[in-house]
Order: C-alpha cells, then sequence, then structure tokens
C-alpha cells in the first residue's frame, strides 16, 4: 500500500486536525496512520491507484493551509536501527558499522528505478535532505541527527550515484553555521521550487521521524508561499495587527466541511475586516459573502476584493458591490433569507488591541459587557442564517492578564443556548497515542485549538459547531 508523508507546518496540532477532517469528509479518503511534531504519514483509500495522482496531491496541497508538503514514502527504516547506527556516545563500534550498512543498503534500494525516487540515472543528479524529527527540543535532532546522520546521508547518497552512473552528484549545502549549531530548519517550500527539486534528475529527500522511525520520502508537491504572501501583503489594505494570517484561514474554511461544487458553497464573513478570510475563500472558488459594521474596513475590502479579481485575471463581476455590505450583525438575518449559507467562517471582535497585558479586571469587563453580548447575538444570527447543519468556524480570545490568568468566554454555553452543538476539532479516536506527552491528543480531548504566539497578550481560539437541525 503507498503511503505519503505530509509536512506540517509551524502549528503542528492545528495542521494535523485539519489534515484528518479532510481526509475523513473530502473525496479524498483516508487515515493518518503515523505522525510526530512535525509530519504525517497517510495511507488513502483510493488516491494511489489513480494513475495521475500527482494531479489529486496537487489538489490537497492547494486545500489545505497547515501543509507544507507533500511527498511519497519509500521506505521506513525502525528506530532501532536508527539508534543502533547513530547512537548518543558511540560505543559498540560493530554494531554500528553494520547497521550503518543496512542503511545504506536500504537507501541503495529505493534510489534509482521505475518506482524509486529517481525513475533513471542521469549525468547530471542533484538532491538535497530535508531531516524532520520526532520534535524540534529532542536533543537527538542537534546533536545526531544534524552533525552525524545528515553527513551520512550526503556522502552515501553522493557515492550511490557515482556507483551507478553519474557523472555529477551534488548535494544541497546547508549553511556551516546552522549545521555546527545543530539550529536547523530543513529546506522552506520555496526553496524547492528554487532548486527545481520536483524535476526527474533533482530531488528533495525527506527523512521524516516519529517514535517508530523514519520514513523515506520524495517531495512531489509543495505549497506555493508567494502566492498566499502576495495577497496577504500586496492587497491595497491591510492591517497586520488584526490581520488573520492567510494559513490559519484557508485551516479555518476547511473546517466547514464544504469541499466538493466550492463553486456553489455560499459563505458569510459578518466581521470582514479588510476580508483576509473572504479573499482566500475567493481563490479557493467559495461563492463570498461579507460584512462589517465600519463602513472604512467595507470600502477597504471591496477594494481588496477588486485587486484580487484582477490578479485573477477574472472578470471583476458585479458582486462586490451586492455581497460585501456595511452591517451590524444584530441585524444581519434581515439581509438574506433564512437558511441562505451553507456555512460561516470568521473572526469577530476580539477586544482592544493590548501592547501589556491588562489587569484582571479590566479584561473580566472587556469580556463580559462587551464581547459576550456581541457572540450571543452572533450565535443567535448565524441560527437563522445556516442551513441545517451548516457549520461556523470561528475565532474566539484568550485574554492574558498581568497576574497570570487567561480570561475567555464560555463560548460552548452561548453556542448551546442558541442551538449549536460543538465539533471537536481534533477526534481523538482517529489517533493512537505517543509515548511523548508533548505528542499527546487523547488525555484532553481537543475541543478546540489555539493559534498563537508567545508571549501574545490576545490569543486566537478555534471553534467550529455545527447548527442542530
Ligand atoms: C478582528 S477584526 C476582523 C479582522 C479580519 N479577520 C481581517 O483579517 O481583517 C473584527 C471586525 O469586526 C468588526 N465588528 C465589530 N463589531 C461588529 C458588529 N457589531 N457587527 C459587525 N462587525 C463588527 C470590526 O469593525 C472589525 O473589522
Amino acid at each position: 500500500m503507498d503511503r505519503f508523508i505530509f509536512v506540517l507546518g509551524s502549528n503542528w496540532q492545528l495542521a494535523l486536525a485539519e489534515l484528518d477532517n479532510y481526509l475523513k469528509y473530502s473525496q479524498h479518503k483516508g487515515k493518518i496512520i503515523d505522525y510526530s511534531a512535525n509530519i504525517a504519514v497517510v495511507e488513502f483509500e483510493e488516491l494511489h491507484k489513480k494513475q495521475y495522482y500527482i494531479n489529486d496531491l496537487m489538489e490537497i496541497q492547494f486545500t489545505l493551509g497547515g501543509c507544507q508538503k507533500i511527498g511519497k514514502i519509500f521506505n521506513f527504516i525502525d528506530i532501532q536501527t536508527i539508534l543502533n547506527a547513530f547512537p548518543f556516545n558511540i560505543e559498540k563500534y560493530k554494531e554500528v558499522e553494520r547497521t550503518r550498512k543496512e542503511i545504506i543498503n536500504i537507501i541503495d534500494k529505493l534510489l534509482i528505478g521505475k518506482e524509486q525516487i529517481f525513475p533513471k540515472i542521469y549525468e547530471s543528479m542533484f538532491y538535497c535532505i530535508s531531516i524532520y524529527p520526532n520534535l524540534y527540543d529532542d536533543e537527538y535532532y542537534p546533536k545526531v541527527l544534524v552533525k552525524h546522520f545528515l553527513p551520512f546521508l550526503n556522502k552515501s547518497l553522493m557515492e550511490i550515484l557515482k556507483e551507478k552512473g553519474a557523472t555529477k552528484a551534488l548535494y544541497y549545502k546547508y549553511p556551516e553555521k546552522n549545521l555546527k549549531s545543530g539550529n536547523l530548519n530543513p529546506i522552506f517550500p520555496h526553496v524547492v521550487i528554487k532548486y527545481d527539486l520536483l524535476t526527474e534528475n533533482r530531488a528533495e529527500i525527506i527523512f521524516g521521524f516519529t517514535e517508530e522511525g523514519v520514513y523515506v520520502a520524495r517531495t512531489f508537491t509543495v505549497d506555493n508561499p508567494n502566492f498566499k504572501k502576495k495577497i496577504d501583503e500586496e492587497r491595497p489594505y491591510k492591517e497586520f495587527k488584526s490581520s488573520i494570517p492567510p494559513k490559519l484561514a484557508l485551516i479555518m474554511l476547511n473546517f466547514l466541511n464544504l469541499f466538493e461544487n466550492r463553486e456553489h458553497m455560499k459563505i458569510l464573513d459578518p466581521f470582514l475586516g479588510n476580508g483576509t478570510i473572504m479573499l482566500f475563500a475567493l481563490v479557493q472558488d467559495f461563492q463570498i459573502y461579507g460584512s462589517d459594521i465600519d463602513e472604512i474596513k467595507v470600502k477597504n475590502s471591496k477594494r481588496n476584493f477588486n485587486w484580487l479579481l484582477e490578479e485573477l485575471e477574472e472578470d471583476v463581476p458585479l458582486f462586490v458591490n451586492e455581497r460585501i455590505f456595511i452591517a451590524n450583525v444584530e441585524e444581519i438575518s434581515t439581509r438574506f433569507e433564512k437558511n441562505f449559507f451553507d456555512g460561516i467562517c470568521t473572526e469577530p471582535e476580539l477586544g482592544p488591541f493590548f501592547l501589556e497585558k491588562p489587569y484582571y479586571l479590566q479584561a473580566k469587563e472587556i469580556i463580559y459587557t462587551k464581547l459576550e453580548p456581541l457572540y450571543n447575538r452572533f450565535f443567535r444570527e448565524s441560527y437563522k442564517l445556516l442551513k441545517d447543519t451548516g457549520r461556523i468556524c470561528f475565532i474566539a480570545p484568550i485574554i492574558s492578564t498581568m497576574d497570570g490568568s487567561d480570561i475567555q468566554l464560555n463560548i460552548e454555553k452561548i453556542a448551546m443556548e442558541n442551538g449549536f452543538s460543538q465539533v471537536p476539532v481534533i477526534d481523538s479516536n482517529r489517533f493512537f497515542n505517543k509515548s511523548n506527552p508533548k505528542l499527546h491528543f487523547l488525555k484532553n480531548p481537543h475541543k478546540a485549538l489555539i493559534d498563537a504566539k508567545k508571549g501574545q497578550v490576545i490569543k486566537r481560539k478555534i471553534f467550529v459547531f455545527e447548527k442542530k437541525s
């Protein structure tokens, strides 16, 4: 059975949750059979049987917000073999020598051939080794994998390729200072594109670790970060302090579970801001609608949509003026027929932009007097607007206060009172437990996940709810 490696984005839990949800509900059914904080190993039910499944992988890559790269797995080496060949301290030289030879033999077999990493030997060949550890803060990564395993792989592969007839075999050289310190990131997607590593005689070869061992894969598709960056940074209006990151916007759209016929799916963002979520929804082919109470925001968003439509070389349809409008969320259901929308995806008001942590009472007051009534009305209106079993994916704030506490709304209660049931973001039944507690999903069912940088005063918490029918 063919297996595929998915390299996860920096918020790996959110990326795993998105991928698992996709594999459960989209037409590309499958299962995550192993994972770490950097990769997921996927078995599809049908996809691999198609002759041109690479097109499907490209479509999956385009859809997912939390996936950096997708590769095909060619083999697996169990963790004991790796630890015997590359121990922290070498004591048993013979064992090291024997197991290293074993690893070279495995690689030798998967390198060249019709169904292998390189389809045949070329005169000139180039490769980049990317090692993804189980967790970046495992000591084994900087001390052993970067310092010993990577040079071993670079050298062994070069020798094998030359032995098999390549006159020139070169590899990607990571900066010396990163190699020395062990503080090394495998190459980013744009580097894969820059070095042409998706062509036949050039490849990125991934060694993706989990607790079980290492999966050896070749990269088949990568995220195109330039396109997302362009929308995020070059649109006429942006506000970095309040805009949601593009990847998060895509992940949220996927939690709506609207994977088929997106061009017929009507979705709404009633707290539009500068339009980030709906700009990405437009790229993903949805029928988009958006509103905001702030006249200036609506004007700016309209400009952003017109700019994007021109970039996409689409005729500028009239919809921008009809579907993007000023409205208070409290009265938004009066603008549409009942059950008009297939999904709602939004980032409501999160409270003031704090440069420093507020006092506990200050945060409580914002949460209870300002945000709670607003979120209540948002759910009330959403119930009228959504089709039965339609989903809302949205963000609610967690405010960190001076005294070290985190204050948040009781979203579950607000949602329940308005006819919604919560959908856990991670279905823990679909994951088996890992021994490292940092990789646990099963102990605390992850009903909602957080997206935040260290020290951020307002953290974003991502929730999914379904309208009860
Ligand atoms: C956190 S921002 C959304 C930012 C957006 N995700 C983006 O990337 O630009 C929240 C938005 O909600 C709007 N808002 C606040 N109260 C509202 C209300 N009662 N009805 C509609 N919009 C409201 C604000 O004007 C603001 O643009």
